[in-house]
């Protein structure tokens, strides 16, 4: 039977990736040992992620409450399991901006970068025909964009019109020469690392370059899981923060069954060492005052604001990303959710929230 590891099963990209690996036939070994709730505090615990991934998938999911710092453990699963392992999705990882990142460079290095290295040459050691794919961020361009045209509209910041990234920012940014934060240095590294093992040491790799992914399975925080937080804020008519910017800082967002589907086609057919910016697109974008409106809209609540003016250092003013190349070499692909549909389902599901207002 082909084998899938995952890391950072239980976080939202790594358990839809869990599901949809089994729903494909792999028996599916998942590395994932909460350190979200160390992150981001107790009610980002990724406990009850795991336990429904448990309960509804039964043998075909393994898991390993597991830091994937720990290489002998970690190497322990590549032994057993050597060639059979055909796909690993790498997603564990500290992921948050503010909060958590500059409090420790180090583990969070550690955690980010050393932790991929190690898995890294586990696939080259013991199943070096698996695809990887890697979950790298659109932080690794650091500040850059911020440095670029703009227009303050009434709810949103916008790229001048015309502007070479009008429809996206392709991959050609640079990446020097910004402000990266210790988050967006430690994703740099790993998403060189994993560029270093496909075009070089003949891996089947793929970095994929997210913004905001969502999904009702987050365990959105404060600090993490943007759509998540503000449709939690409004289904229970709770106050909320907007942090610089006036609140029209943009995103693009994409839901995570969409990124999921792109995962698909790379295991199908990989191009070793390619790099990816991947999300909504022009097709799903929102600024922060923009999201809290809609999930107005679908609560029935107004949701008191408050301004920080203090930004959050190295924070985008604006990101819309291409998935030109992506599309380029899958042409099938294309999101389907936009940020409407995303809140909606993020408040049908979580229907306790209602009873908790
Ligand atoms: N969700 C987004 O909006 C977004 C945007 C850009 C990039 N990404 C990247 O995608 C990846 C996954 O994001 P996510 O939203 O699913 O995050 P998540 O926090 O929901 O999931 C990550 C999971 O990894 C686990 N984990 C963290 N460190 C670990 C360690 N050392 N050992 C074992 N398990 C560990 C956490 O407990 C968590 O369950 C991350 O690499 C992140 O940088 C996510």
């Amino acid at each position: 039977m082909s084998v899938a590891v995952v890391t950072g099963s239980a976080g939202l990209i790594g358990s839809e990736a869990v599901r949809m690996l089994t729903s494909s036939g792999y028996l599916v070994v998942g590395f994932d040992n909460d350190l979200r709730s160390k992150f981001f505090g107790p009610e980002a615990s990724t406990r009850p992620t795991l336990r429904r991934l448990s309960t509804d998938l039964g043998a075909s999911y393994v898991h390993h409450d597991v830091d994937v710092r720990d290489r002998e453990a970690v190497g322990a699963v590549f032994r057993r399991y050597g060639k059979d392992i055909a796909v690993i999705v790498h997603a564990a990882a500290q992921p948050g901006h503010a909060k958590w990142s500059m409090g420790d460079p180090i583990e969070e290095f550690e955690i980010n970068a050393t932790a991929t290295l190690g898995l890294l040459e586990g696939a080259r050691k013991w199943c070096p025909e698996a695809v990887f794919l890697f979950c790298s961020t659109s932080k690794v361009y650091g500040d850059r964009i911020n440095g670029l045209p703009m227009r303050e509209l009434a709810t949103r910041w916008e790229i001048e019109a015309g502007h070479e990234y009008q429809n996206g920012v392709t991959e050609t940014m640079s990446i020097d020469g910004s402000t990266h934060t210790s988050l967006g240095m430690s994703k740099v590294a790993a998403d060189i690392m994993v560029q270093e093992y496909g075009l070089h040491h003949g891996l089947r790799t793929a970095a994929f370059r997210n913004c905001v992914i969502a999904g009702s399975a987050h365990a959105a925080s404060k600090s993490h899981g943007m759509l998540g937080y503000i449709m939690q804020v409004a289904a229970r008519r709770r106050p909320y923060t907007v942090l610089g910017y006036g609140g029209k800082q943009v995103r693009d967002v994409l839901h995570v069954s969409d990124l999921v589907r792109a995962f698909t086609a790379v295991i199908a057919d990989p191009h070793p060492g390619a790099v990816y910016n991947i999300g909504g697109g022009r097709y799903s974008s929102c600024s922060v005052l923009e999201a809290i409106r809609l999930a107005e809209e679908i609560s029935g609540h107004e949701v008191t604001l408050s301004f920080d003016e203090q930004t959050r250092v190295g924070d985008h003013i604006w990101w819309i990303g291409s998935n030109e190349l992506f599309q380029r070499h899958y042409p099938d692909w294309a999101p389907e959710y936009d940020v409407k549909a995303m809140l909606q389902e993020i408040y049908d599901v979580n229907d306790g929230w209602r009873t908790q207002a």
